[in-house]
């Protein structure tokens, strides 16, 4: 039996007084928000650092001491399996002189060394052996630690925050009551993974982002059908605190829908979850888009594809076949982005002019705005019609 994903009680998204489009409107947005290297450098210490990233699926730490290590936008982290069953996860710098500590992911770790002078470090990252320890400074190595991460799990995902315990808030928070519910309609704890992709591309992070997080390129550079782009003009989009979300509905879905309302039955659900990831689930399998900035226009652009975990032979080809479709679609969007790298210096591009389709876009941007001048990116929803009617 395959898991069927339903809205349930769960509030509609899609039908009678559900708007479109949230009123954000069209708008147009700096072509250096994508080039300007001191741009990048803020973004890597206010948004990038500051925010709930994904890291890996809970299930690649199984047991103590298994470990990831994980990097991007200049950072290296280590994640570890604590034997009560939590995370313990630190900077992945070795305190004496800057070495990168571990080189690679493994299993049943009880300490890690640094291989350059041997200090050795516990699974939260304290400094436990020194070489030569009466040689050094006693208050500098006393208490010293590689800077630990703020940890959680959600949907059978490590996340982390890189700036540490309490910048973010609790992860739950970040994903935010609407999206948490919605989204864990799908169940993604209980997935498999069956493949992972990735693609190093010459964009900026947020170009990946942002291609995912709209519709409108379907037609011309997907070339879907014209009637399943007709049926994709009644998408829902809504942003709820820092995140996004559209719902499409399936190809050939949409009587239904309009039907049953139940839109994780029928329909495409889109979550853009700020800053770089952005899932993509329907009833028969979920796919995780993620950014990792390399550079200010270097990315690496990973995909995972998840499916529901049972025998069932005739899912199982139609989700492979699927997953294979899914696949030479990503491959579009990957070589477009080439022509995107061409030109992102030029002096012709100057600005991107949005439609209020593409609303998400410029929310997302404006989150980023906010905690590039050092707010938090809330509060910046345009006030919902129940809102007002409540004010
Ligand atoms: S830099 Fe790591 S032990 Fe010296
Ligand atoms: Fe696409």
């Amino acid at each position: 039996m395959v898991f069927q994903p339903t809205r349930g009680e769960l509030p509609a998204r899609f039908g009678p007084g559900v708007p479109n489009v949230p009123p954000i409107g069209p708008s147009t947005l700096d072509a250096d928000v994508y080039r300007d290297p001191q741009r990048y450098e803020l973004e890597r210490h206010r948004v990038l650092n500051r925010g709930w990233q994904i890291i890996c699926r809970s299930d690649q730490l199984p047991n103590p001491g298994d470990h990831q290590v994980w990097e991007g936008h200049g950072e290296s982290v280590v994640i570890t399996r604590r034997e009560d069953g939590g995370l313990a996860g630190f900077h992945n710098v070795c305190q004496h002189r800057g070495a990168r500590i571990v080189p690679r992911s493994g299993t049943g770790a009880r300490k890690f060394t640094c291989r350059w002078h041997n200090w050795a470090y516990d699974i939260e990252g304290a400094v436990r052996g020194v070489p030569d320890r009466p040689d050094f400074d006693r208050d500098v190595l006393s208490g010293l630690c590689a800077p630990a991460l703020d940890l959680d799990e959600w949907g059978g995902w490590v996340w982390a925050v890189l700036a540490g315990p309490g910048v973010a808030g609790p992860l739950p928070d970040w994903i935010g009551q609407e999206i948490a519910a919605d989204l864990g309609a799908f169940g993604m704890q209980d997935m498999v993974l069956t493949e992972k992709v990735e693609w190093v591309v010459d964009v900026n992070w947020k170009v990946c982002v942002d291609a995912f997080s709209e519709y409108y390129h379907a037609q011309a550079l997907h070339q879907l059908p014209s009637t399943d782009v007709k049926d994709a003009r009644h998408s829902t989009i809504d942003v709820f605190g820092r995140n996004g979300m559209m719902v499409v509905p399936v190809m050939g879905g949409l009587e239904e829908l309009r039907r049953t309302l139940d839109h994780n039955a029928l329909a495409t659900c889109n979550y853009v979850l700020f800053p770089t990831t952005v899932v993509n689930s329907t009833r028969l399998h979920t796919q995780v888009f993620r950014a990792v900035p390399l550079g200010v226009d270097k990315t690496r652009f990973e995909a995972w594809e998840l499916r529901y975990d049972t025998d069932d032979e005739d899912y199982l080809d139609y989700v492979e076949m699927s997953w294979e479709l899914y696949k030479a679609i990503i491959e579009q969007d990957v070589e477009e982005w080439t022509d995107v790298a061409a030109v992102a210096r030029s002096s012709a591009y100057r600005q991107s002019v949005l439609s209020e389709r593409e609303c998400l876009i410029t929310h997302f941007h404006r989150v980023c705005e906010d905690m590039l001048a050092g707010g938090d990116g809330l509060g910046l929803e345009p006030a919902r019609e129940s809102d007002r009617q409540e004010a």
